[in-house]
């Protein structure tokens, strides 16, 4: 009897962790391409097809992009890959694996009228039905290889939310009407919380990430480093302390600026964040829900890594680094001003002073480290070693998420990058300064 009732527990365990998995990523799934296509409601077909810069894609072009991603990661690795045979849309939605052939130029991805936008909500729905169809009645073999690829895929498709709102930001904003994505529905949180400083000891810390469920390849290994006594601000950098900085002169000295910063403020003629405009003798700014005043206890927005770095010295700190800001954002909960929120835009601190406030949602931080490989690290195998580590090169760090990155997605050791004159990101600053 006992060995009987040890085999049907052997029986048991053999089906059901893997039908709670399963259930569990067909909701995750589910949810995730829910969300997107939910953050493309308020559009008009229009907004879906312009790309405004090279860096920028259509809505569409996402929306596809993200799809062929399941299609070629997930259903194309399967038993009965050959049931779909070759993607129609492997050239014009590769965005840059190499290993899986040519791209369809970048710059050039707001020239296509076609596929139509209806097409490619089409095309995520048969793929969806083939995605969902393979979670729930794949055999267990094919399961346990590419439902982690899944995962990927959606943790993908969450970055890829948040290029679509960044994108379609540049969209509206320089389009002289001002057209909004919605309009308003939060009220501004009020908050004045004062500038203070939090310093932790330095010494052996621990970054990056052993973790066995989801993060991305380039926040391991977990490893050691010696880090020397350091001050964070309690909070971003405000509007308000912005514009100081910019009626000091910031805008018009070089003596604050990188050199190579410098040049590209004078040859772009930066005079504000982006986003900003003037309106009179007034500064105005555009959001996703519409023009408004300037808000003084918000955090600065769309500002570049040169901007950041310029800013800090200014006011006689510096930018923390990332490993200093992982340290101390690891024992912070991860709550904040997230997609979820629904601001669509960053709000001020609540937090009482000295307290750590905005490490997570608002914008995202830029760090003074370089994006490279960590001691150890290995791209993985396959067409994913493309995903990360081949752009570690003239990229700047950036850490915390912003109010356009969903909750689920972020997490201390996560490492955002993008080179470092890059405006368009809900990016900002906060402050560090050396404590010895
Ligand atoms: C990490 C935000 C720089 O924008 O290319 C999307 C995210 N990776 N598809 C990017 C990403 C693959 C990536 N960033
Ligand atoms: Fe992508």
């Amino acid at each position: 009897a006992r060995s009987g009732l040890n085999q049907r527990t052997q029986v048991l365990s053999d089906c059901r962790p893997s039908d709670a998995k399963r259930a569990d990523v067909l909701a995750a799934y589910r949810h995730v391409r829910s969300e997107t296509e939910r953050l493309c409601v308020p559009l008009e077909i229009e907004d879906y097809v312009v790309q405004t810069m090279p860096d920028a894609s259509p809505t569409k072009w996402h929306l596809a992009h993200t799809t062929w991603f399941f299609e070629k990661m997930v259903l194309a690795n399967t038993r009965d890959a050959d049931r779909f045979g070759p993607s129609q849309f492997d050239y014009l939605f590769n965005s840059y694996y190499n290993s899986l052939g040519q791209q369809f130029p970048r710059p050039s991805r707001g020239l296509l009228s076609r596929p139509t936008v209806e097409e490619v909500y089409r095309y995520r729905s048969m793929i969806d039905e083939l995605v969902e169809e393979w979670i729930s009645s794949s055999d267990r073999e094919s399961f346990e290889r590419l439902a982690p690829l899944v995962t990927v895929g959606l943790h993908h498709e969450q970055q890829h939310q948040e290029l679509i709102l960044t994108d379609l930001k540049s969209v509206l904003g320089q389009n002289p009407l001002r057209p909004i994505y919605r309009p308003t529905e939060s009220t501004m949180l009020e908050g004045k919380v004062s500038l203070d400083w939090m310093t932790y000891p330095g010494g052996v810390a621990e970054v990056g990430t052993s973790d066995a469920s989801f993060a991305y390849d380039n926040e391991s290994p977990r490893h050691s480093l010696l880090l020397t006594p350091y001050s964070l601000a309690t909070r971003l950098v405000t509007v308000g302390e912005y514009l100081e900085f910019m009626e000091s002169g910031g805008y018009r000295r070089a003596e604050w600026w990188l050199s190579d910063g410098w040049a590209q403020c004078r040859q772009e003629r930066w005079e504000a964040p982006a986003y900003w405009f003037r309106d009179g003798s007034e500064w105005k700014i555009f959001t996703l829900t519409g023009c408004r005043d300037l808000v003084a206890d918000e955090p600065v927005c769309h500002v570049c890594y040169y901007e950041a770095d310029a800013y800090a010295r200014w006011a006689g700190a510096r930018l923390p680094r990332e490993e200093e800001w992982e340290a101390a954002a690891s024992s912070e909960p991860i709550v904040g001003n997230l997609l979820e929120e629904d601001c669509l835009h960053p709000q001020p601190a609540v937090r009482p002073d000295r307290m750590p406030a905005q490490f997570f949602g608002d914008v995202w931080e830029w760090t003074s480290s370089p994006y490279t490989a960590y001691p150890g690290y290995r791209p993985p195998e396959g067409p994913l070693s493309e995903y990360n580590g081949k752009f570690m090169c003239n990229q700047m760090i950036l850490r915390g998420g912003s109010c356009l990155t969903a909750a689920w997605h972020i997490r201390s050791t996560y490492r955002n990058f993008f080179p470092p004159s890059a405006r368009w990101q809900f990016s900002g600053i906060r402050l560090a300064r050396d404590a010895f």
